[in-house]
């Protein structure tokens, strides 16, 4: 089974975003929901680790890190001579793990993963990651959303996709996705503080508060 020394390697260890530090915090979430409600630990192991280890580099196109996470896990559980229905549930879990995927999780190990990478962008860390991201895709912490954006998510030519913008179209809108109870509650907090951080900055941009 893969270990996170291994896991260390697959990722950079100098990217708040995406990099090792996330994976930790989504392997111990995925571990203790999935003791909760008894899942498979070693299946949720072996997809946490993997489950951003390909294609995710802030810098490129992370359209389809999904699927090639899911082939970097194929070979590296195939090293292994994990029996290759064993294989299948893991790249299930990594390949629907993703809020803009179009494959959506079937099973228990891959609705736990699916929460479990999602709570990461609630909350303090969510806010900080957010934050992170924009820096990183050269985008603005704020700028003021268009009507368009407001009304369907579409940019207006030239709009940039500031923090707050990720804010409006995802992650205001992640809670209502999670699938599991234990998720659920832990979002219930997390939602709260990001709420009141993004409507602060709205605020403040504003000139109020
Ligand atoms: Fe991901
Ligand atoms: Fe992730």
């Amino acid at each position: 089974m893969p270990t996170i020394e291994q896991a260390q390697r697959w990722y950079p260890s100098d990217d708040p975003v995406h990099g090792f530090d996330h994976v930790l915090r989504v392997h111990a979430m995925a571990q203790q929901i999935g003791r909760q409600l008894g899942a498979d630990l070693e299946i949720l192991q072996a997809a946490a680790l993997l489950h951003d280890a390909a294609g995710a580099d802030p810098r490129e196109n992370r359209a389809e890190h999904q699927n090639a996470s899911a082939a970097f896990a194929r070979q590296v559980l195939q090293g292994e001579g994990w029996p290759d229905d064993r294989i299948q549930a893991a790249m299930h879990c990594i390949e629907s793990h993703r809020f803009r995927g179009q494959v959506q999780p079937q099973t228990l190990e891959a609705k736990i993963l699916f929460d479990a990478d999602k709570l990461d962008v609630l909350g303090a860390f969510g806010i900080g990651r957010t934050i992170g991201y924009a820096v990183q895709a050269g985008q603005p912490i704020y700028a003021a959303p268009s009507e368009r954006f407001l009304a369907s998510g579409d940019h207006e030519p030239g709009e940039p996709h500031s923090a707050y913008h990720e804010y409006l179209f995802k992650l205001r809108h992640v809670g209502a996705r999670l699938h599991t109870e234990p998720a659920k509650q832990l979002a219930e907090p997390r939602e709260r503080v990001m709420r009141s951080f993004f409507e602060q900055l709205a605020d403040e941009a504003q000139g109020k508060n």
